[in-house]
């Protein structure tokens, strides 16, 4: 089994938000990073991800020119899983359905030694589910990270039925190496941030949707009156709408009608209007990003 200081190349799955700011953070802890999505129009835009962050670091001068470059060197791209053969450690950070990340966890259990333990970002999904999809069960890990991730100070570690104290120990290690603070949660659906937050998402959505107040004062009284940086419409459209409604409907499936998604929130996403990344969700942004 690996300890932290064996680990010198991360695999990351997955270039979007979540995989980008991973394989971002990764890189800047002097990590080497196969990043991979895909396909390759993909790819690039996790790296174009990537350098708009470090864009917005470098302007604060929390990284200079030398340092950007040197990130955005330890980071390889790729479509191909086969290339994380070389991998001391490997983050799933794909969509956030269950038979995508079987199919993807039961390909990296043939492509990646056996001693290599395999983490998931997953928000809501069983660790346990996904690590009967290999032979290495004990070496498989929830590694729930914030969005963004080089902004967010925390990161979830989840503990599977199997999952190996070593390797959880491990797990906290890697985050800790990633300037990350650390809080443990058993695989349990939500585990503690999502089976907390999207409750808290949704009654925000119904208030909004039965006329309680207008979006905007929901989002005001919950941020001047509880003190947290974005109220619950906003959060939801920071985080994705899309992302929200798979997040709800695991935890409504598995803990019952407390649970169920507001009804507002499934229609936006049918409109394909999933917050900040698609110029419109319960606000309108002009920038895309
Ligand atoms: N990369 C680098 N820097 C970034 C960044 C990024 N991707 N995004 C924001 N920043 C920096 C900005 O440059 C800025 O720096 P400064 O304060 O030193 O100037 C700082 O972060 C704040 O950004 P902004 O001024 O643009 O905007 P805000 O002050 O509104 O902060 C926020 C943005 C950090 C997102 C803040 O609103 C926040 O913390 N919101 C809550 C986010 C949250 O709860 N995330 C967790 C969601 S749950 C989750 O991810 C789990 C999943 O499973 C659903």
């Amino acid at each position: 089994m690996r300890d932290l200081q064996d680990i010198e190349t991360v695999g990351v799955v997955g270039a979007g938000t979540m995989g980008a700011g991973i394989a971002q953070v990764a890189a800047t802890a002097g990590y080497d990073v196969v990043m991979r999505d895909i396909e390759a129009e993909f790819v690039e835009q996790g790296f174009d991800r990537i350098e708009d962050s470090l864009d917005r670091l470098a302007e604060k001068g929390e990284v200079d020119a030398d340092e950007r470059d040197d990130v955005l060197d330890r980071i390889t791209g790729t479509t191909d899983l086969g290339d994380f053969s070389d991998s001391d450690l490997v983050v799933e950070a794909a969509v956030e359905n269950m038979d995508i990340k079987r199919d993807i966890f039961s390909e990296l259990d043939d492509e990646v030694p056996d001693d290599v333990p395999l983490a998931t970002n997953t928000s809501t999904l069983s660790i346990t589910t996904i690590a009967a999809a290999t032979d290495r069960e004990e070496r498989i890990v929830g590694l729930h990270f914030m969005n963004p991730v080089p902004v967010m100070k925390g990161v979830e570690v989840v503990v599977g039925e199997k999952t190996s104290e070593a390797v959880v120990d491990l797990a906290h290690d890697f985050a800790e190496a990633l300037g990350k603070e650390t809080w443990e949660s058993d695989d349990k659906p939500g585990f503690v941030t999502n089976r907390i937050l999207m409750p808290w998402i949704n009654e925000g959505i119904r208030a909004f949707d039965e006329g309680v107040a207008t979006k905007e004062d929901i989002d005001k009284g919950m941020k001047l009156g509880t003190n947290v940086p974005m109220g619950p419409l906003e959060l939801a459209d920071h985080i994705g709408l899309d992302i929200c409604l798979d997040a709800s409907e695991t935890l409504h499936e598995e803990l019952g009608d407390r649970y169920k998604p507001a009804y507002l929130l499934k229609r936006k996403v049918d409109a394909g209007d999933l917050g900040k990344k698609t110029g419109k969700g319960f606000y309108e942004y002009d920038d895309e990003s």
